[in-house]
């Protein structure tokens, strides 16, 4: 099944979840299993309607192709997406019910947490499918909490980005990070490492001042880290938050950062190439964590999920030399390669697709 979901936007298959007494209302969207099964997070969120959660599982569901593409993985894309029942429900029905609901895919969708979703959760899933990443780690494998490995992805990208973008090395530059929660805060430490000046700002006072203590960061407030005296932004907190207001205040001359869906339309990543402001592409640099999990699905050793994350950077780079060959801003670059990416899997792979 072949479904348009809005503009160009496809999804391969699209599969409704009703289960009234485990309390299971939502999606899952299969975008692309070109390049393997469809992987991507489980969102559990409140939603006004069944459009709205539908939309927005298609709009995920082929952000992850493309992640999982640009990140060599062979993995396609895809996203569930579960409406919170309103007041107290029963999380471990709603968890096997939706475990139910992926084993029927015999493995065309893996799914792990997202936003809303935790390990928990994953291990109940786990008693009715094996088509599920995201579970405690054991030893010597991948597993566990992927912020660490988005955050390695981020600050190697961040370092090719900065030698290639201004012409220096972290350390002789000050970075700052809006957000310092599981991917800040050990972006912080790893930069911390690098001789980086920094400089932070979270709605979470506490959070903040203990990265400060650790690493000698100078504490913004949310509303000034944007136009923050900085070479580098890192934004490791929201998406959207590169928008037609927030380019003009920026005085950095790099964003890279872990959040998604950072541009809050495609032509805010114009604009930033306009004020001469180099953008790596979100989806691009925060890879390490789906590289994480598809190690965990996989069976990689926790050797390879370093050396494969360790390798953003030099990803990056080949997004940014598009770029500059065809002379289009990154986040135009990325798009491309990916979709070039997926329609070299379809050639080498005509039955799967
Ligand atoms: P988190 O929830 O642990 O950290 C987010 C931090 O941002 C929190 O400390 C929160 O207090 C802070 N925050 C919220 N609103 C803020 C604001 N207006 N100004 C400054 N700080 C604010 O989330 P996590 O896991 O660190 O993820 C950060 C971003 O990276 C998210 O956008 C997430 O979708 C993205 N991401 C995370 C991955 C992971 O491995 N955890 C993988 C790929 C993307």
């Amino acid at each position: 099944m072949v479904l348009q979901v809005q503009g160009d936007s496809l999804v391969d298959e699209l599969v409704m979840l009703k289960d009234v007494d485990a309390g299971l209302d939502g999606v899952i969207a299969i975008h692309s299993t070109v390049l393997g099964p469809g992987a991507g997070g489980c969102r559990l969120w409140h939603y006004a309607d069944g459009d709205a959660a539908f939309t927005d599982a298609a709009r995920l569901a082929e952000g992850m192709s493309y992640k999982n593409a640009m990140a060599g993985l062979p993995l396609g894309g895809a996203k569930a997406v579960l409406r919170r029942p309103a007041g107290d429900f029963d999380r471990v029905a709603l968890f096997r019910a939706f475990g139910r609901a992926v084993a029927r895919l015999g493995g065309r969708y893996v799914t792990a947490e997202d936003v809303g979703t935790g390990v928990a959760d994953m291990e109940v899933v786990a008693r009715e499918t094996q088509h599920v990443a995201g579970l405690p780690q054991r030893a010597g494998r991948p597993g566990g909490d992927p912020s660490p490995h988005t955050a390695l992805g981020v600050f190697v990208s961040m370092a090719h980005a900065a030698r290639r973008g201004l012409g220096r090395e972290l350390a002789e530059c000050t970075v700052a990070i809006q957000g310092v929660g599981h991917v800040g805060e050990a972006l912080a430490h790893l930069l911390h490492g690098a001789g980086a000046r920094l400089i932070v700002a979270d709605v979470d006072s506490n959070r903040v001042a203990r990265v400060a203590v650790a690493t000698g960061a100078e504490v913004a407030s949310t509303t000034q880290v944007l136009a923050a005296q900085a070479d580098i932004f890192a934004p490791c907190a929201l998406g959207a938050v590169i928008n037609e207001r927030s380019v003009e205040a920026l005085r950095a001359q790099l964003v890279c950062g872990a959040a998604n869906n950072q541009l809050a339309t495609p032509g805010d990543g114009e604009r930033l190439a306009r004020r001469g402001i180099l953008y790596a592409p979100d989806y691009v640099v925060n890879a390490g964590g789906i590289i994480n999990v598809a190690g965990e699905y996989l069976g990689w050793t926790s050797e390879e999920v370093t050396a494969r994350v360790e390798a953003t950077g030099a990803r990056l780079a080949a997004v940014l030399d598009h770029a500059e060959a065809q002379g289009l801003p990154p986040h135009v670059a990325a798009d491309s390669l990916a979709r070039a990416a997926i329609a070299a899997g379809r050639v080498r792979a005509p039955a799967m697709a």
